[in-house]
């Protein structure tokens, strides 16, 4: 089953969007394997952001991510990184479609509520960086019965 990793950012935290976030990925049927709160500090940042690490907007991304702890969380589900990726919506947050994340609570392109993987080998990367195996969670969801048929979940990595 495909897993990815969300990090709930700083204007997240500050303007109490924490339950509305998991709420979003709970309800649709996700299932949550990995969750702490924890301060990122430059190392990890420049290591999460290294595409993006020579660009002039760098600096401000970095004091942003380091100003309050973040939660980052570990979802699982068939095709999960793409579908997650949909449910946050487009990073110009102020361009991002309604009823995704980004479309119905936030501006900006930096301080767009949510960080998600962009991709299944991102994923299996950032999962690493922000979990150790035993923060991750295998426990069996009874709500599967009526999320998936069997054989959809059979067929997935
Ligand atoms: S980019 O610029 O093509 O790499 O865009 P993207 O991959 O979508 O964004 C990567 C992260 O960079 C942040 N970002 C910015 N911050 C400040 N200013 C500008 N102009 C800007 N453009 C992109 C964006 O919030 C992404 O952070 P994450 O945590 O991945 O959402």
């Amino acid at each position: 089953m495909e897993r990815t990793l969300i990090l709930i950012k700083p204007d997240g935290i500050q303007r109490g969007l924490i339950g509305e976030v998991i709420k979003r990925f709970e309800r649709k049927g996700l299932k949550l394997i990995g969750i702490k709160m924890m301060t990122l500090d430059e190392a990890v940042l420049r290591e999460h952001y290294a595409h993006i690490a020579s660009k002039s907007f760098y600096p401000g991304v970095e004091n942003f991510m380091k100003s309050t702890p973040v939660i980052a969380m570990c979802w699982e589900g068939v095709e999960a990184v793409e579908t997650v990726r949909m449910l946050a919506g487009i990073t110009k947050a102020r361009a991002a479609a309604p009823g995704t994340v980004r479309g119905d609570f936030a501006m900006s392109v930096a301080c767009n509520v949510i960080h998600a993987s962009d991709s299944y080998d991102t994923a299996v990367k950032e999962v690493k960086r922000f979990f150790k195996p035993d923060e991750l969670f295998e426990y069996d969801k009874t709500e599967y019965l009526h999320v998936y048929l069997e054989d959809e979940i059979a067929g997935n990595r």
